[in-house]
């Protein structure tokens, strides 16, 4: 059976020209058709619209290449307004220009850093205006009739979206009645959002949508609907009014009002409706399309499918392809299985497809947004298009061999995936090996163990190196064209087993602090007002711990035998792990989902640790152990005071 069959769908549209470059493709299973989409958010590609236009139909191009069919075009944020809307032009004439923020300061500062010009701002996204250098950019309306015409005979359906009633700061600045006060700008969490007490501010959005709706030829809109902060909703008397008025007893159901009021809307001009999971808090509608993004909503899956709605996944734990890539990301995405997310097989249909997102805040330039699309974007192709149980991810390694040579041909600008071979700090007794593997084999491998950064001047590794002295290892990837990749460093630590304590905890589990934590180092976590203390059975953040979080976990491992441990701390954001008073991983600052490894020996008995986390919404936290044997060592070896 095929679980993603594009056919089935009331969805899907005939897609004629995408099979004239199917037998270049990588090896997609069978001739089911899956939706597999690509979501853009446009907001920083757009500055000189030409250009941004060739770079869209270059992305199409590479989506047809690859046989993805639903572009999924994310046209405004809070960063910037990305499309005309003639009615009201002070959208993109203001909304679409901005002092350099926060994220256009790291871009220029990780470019130089770095010496990356990729993370530069291009010239032709900056404009002075009376003195002022702004940041920005958008695409007319004839410039999206372009974009459509072209995705057309590439057989790619666009999916349009203008995020609301949140992400919405160009309309509520620039425009009078769209917010429920004057003031605007940021809250809390996120921006203040529409006004879904004023009819004014629903007229406004309805007009928005009209003139999107006049370009799109599609089934199908999305209304965004994601990370609304509901503060100003509950002091607004229009809000508050419509409540009343509606019979509305909390803010997420007057979220749902207005959702549910634009699909309506949506519905009479012939239209279906996407969202964001966020649309199923206050009441989701019959007819609503629901995109998964939120890896942490757990039950978004079985709570859309369960009312018989159709889902699209883009878990960020995997898809958020703006997130920052390591060593598993391209096999967690392929070996993703949508359907173990649904219990009940009778609904597994209601499963359109997976997607992808590139976010762009951090993602200035065409080279950053291929190189962090590509390879993931090969994986979700595949991964959209196999039947589940002939997926092998050895056989797709080695297909995406031959991709990675075709891509240099074609000038894409993929990142090379991580070296593998070795951890962040890898322990030895003796000797040591160092032996590296990389999935592209046309990468060049140039290390230095002097700390400076290897060119292509720098020793090239083609073999197995010895070690016998503590030594640090810099190896830089390098493209067949001498374009430079990562830099990656290594410590192998020249090591004897470290004694262990000698007073045996006798505790089972692990002691949570929880501290009120707003920062984003590990080491300043103490500083912050301890909420609570937990005892937990594992490395793992404590149910009852949410928002802004900082946790110090103490307890022991006890090691089996002398032998060289492996810890694997996946955190989102930042962590730390000290054992016997050393930093064996240093996995610290804010960032998406990460995974960092590193090596201990350790004599058999007790050594105490210390994991250090912090996040202040939806993360992760996650550690393993294992023996110089590979073999994971459980959990239950761990123990407190
Ligand atoms: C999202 O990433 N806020 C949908
Ligand atoms: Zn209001």
């Amino acid at each position: 059976m095929k679980k993603y069959n594009f056919n089935a769908g009331p969805s899907m549209l005939p897609r004629e020209v995408i099979e004239a470059t199917a037998d270049a493709c990588l090896d997609f299973e069978g001739s089911s058709l899956s939706l597999m989409e690509i979501s853009h958010r446009a907001k920083n590609f757009q500055p000189v619209v030409d250009k941004a236009v060739e770079l869209v139909k270059e992305l199409l191009d590479l989506m047809a290449l690859y046989k993805m069919n639903k572009f999924h075009w994310h046209l405004t944020d809070d960063q910037g307004w990305r499309i005309e809307i003639k009615k009201y032009p002070l959208l993109t004439e203001k909304g679409a220009w901005r002092k350099f923020n926060s994220h256009d300061k790291e871009c220029i500062r990780q470019s130089k850093v770095n010496d990356n010009p990729d993370m530069a701002i291009p010239e032709s996204k900056i404009r002075i205006v009376e003195g002022d250098t702004l940041y920005g950019g958008y695409y007319t309306q004839e410039d999206i009739k372009e974009v459509i015409a072209y995705a057309k005979v590439r057989g790619i359906d666009i999916v349009p979206e203008i995020d609301m009633p949140g992400h919405m700061l160009a309309a509520i600045s620039n425009y009078e009645g769209v917010s429920c006060f004057d003031e605007t700008g940021w809250g809390t969490t996120f921006s203040s959002p529409v006004c879904p007490g004023k009819d004014s501010a629903i007229e406004f959005c309805k007009n928005v949508y009209s003139e999107l709706i006049e370009l799109f030829p599609y089934k199908y809109v999305h209304i965004g609907g994601d990370e609304v902060e509901k503060t100003n909703w509950k002091k607004c008397p229009d809000c508050q009014k419509r409540m009343r008025d509606n019979k509305l007893k909390t803010e997420e159901e007057l979220q749902s009002w207005f959702i549910h009021d634009m699909e309506k809307f949506f519905n009479d001009k012939g239209k279906e409706m996407i969202g964001w999971d966020e649309i199923i808090e206050g009441g989701l509608s019959k007819t609503a399309t629901v995109m998964w993004w939120r890896s942490w909503a757990k039950n978004a899956p079985s709570k859309t499918t369960g009312q018989g709605n159709p889902i699209i996944f883009t878990p960020n734990g995997q898809f958020y392809l703006d997130y920052q890539e390591d060593k598993n990301s391209v096999a967690n995405i392929y070996n993703y299985d949508p359907m173990s997310e649904i219990q009940n097989a009778e609904m597994q249909p209601l499963v359109l497809g997976v997607q992808g997102n590139v976010w762009c805040e951090w993602i200035p330039s065409r080279e950053r947004m291929q190189y962090m699309a590509i390879p993931r974007l090969l994986a979700i192709a595949e991964l959209g298009w196999s039947n589940p149980s002939q997926k092998d991810w050895n056989a797709f390694a080695r297909r995406l061999a031959n991709q990675f040579e075709r891509l240099n041909i074609m000038n894409i600008n993929y990142r090379i995936p991580d070296l593998e071979g070795f951890n962040k700090t890898n322990a030895f007794i003796g000797e040591g090996i160092v032996n590296i593997t990389c999935l592209d084999p046309s990468a060049e491998i140039h290390y230095t163990t002097d700390g400076s950064v290897p060119t292509l001047q720098s020793p090239k590794y083609d073999g197995p190196v010895k070690v016998t002295e503590t030594t640090d290892f810099t190896f830089r990837t390098f493209r067949p064209n001498g374009k430079p990749g990562d830099i990656t460093t290594t410590r192998f630590i020249k090591s004897e087993y470290t004694p262990a304590v000698t007073a045996a905890p006798s505790n089972p589990g692990l002691k949570a602090t929880w501290h009120e934590f707003k920062g984003n180092k590990c080491t300043e976590i103490e500083k912050a007002p301890v909420n609570g203390n937990y005892s937990i059975e594992d490395v793992m953040i404590p149910k009852k711990v949410k928002g802004n979080i900082g946790l110090i976990i103490k307890g022991y491992i006890n090691a089996p035998q002398d032998d060289i441990y492996t810890f694997a701390l996946l955190s989102d954001d930042g962590s730390t792990l000290v054992i016997d008073g050393e930093q064996v991983i240093d996995n610290d600052g804010p960032h998406g989902p990460r995974e960092v490894v590193g090596q201990k020996a350790l004599a058999k008995g007790y050594h105490p640790i210390e994991i250090r986390y912090f996040d202040q919404n939806g993360g992760q936290l996650k550690m393993k152990v294992s023996g110089n044997d590979g073999k994971e060592i459980p959990f239950t070896h761990l123990y407190a005071h």
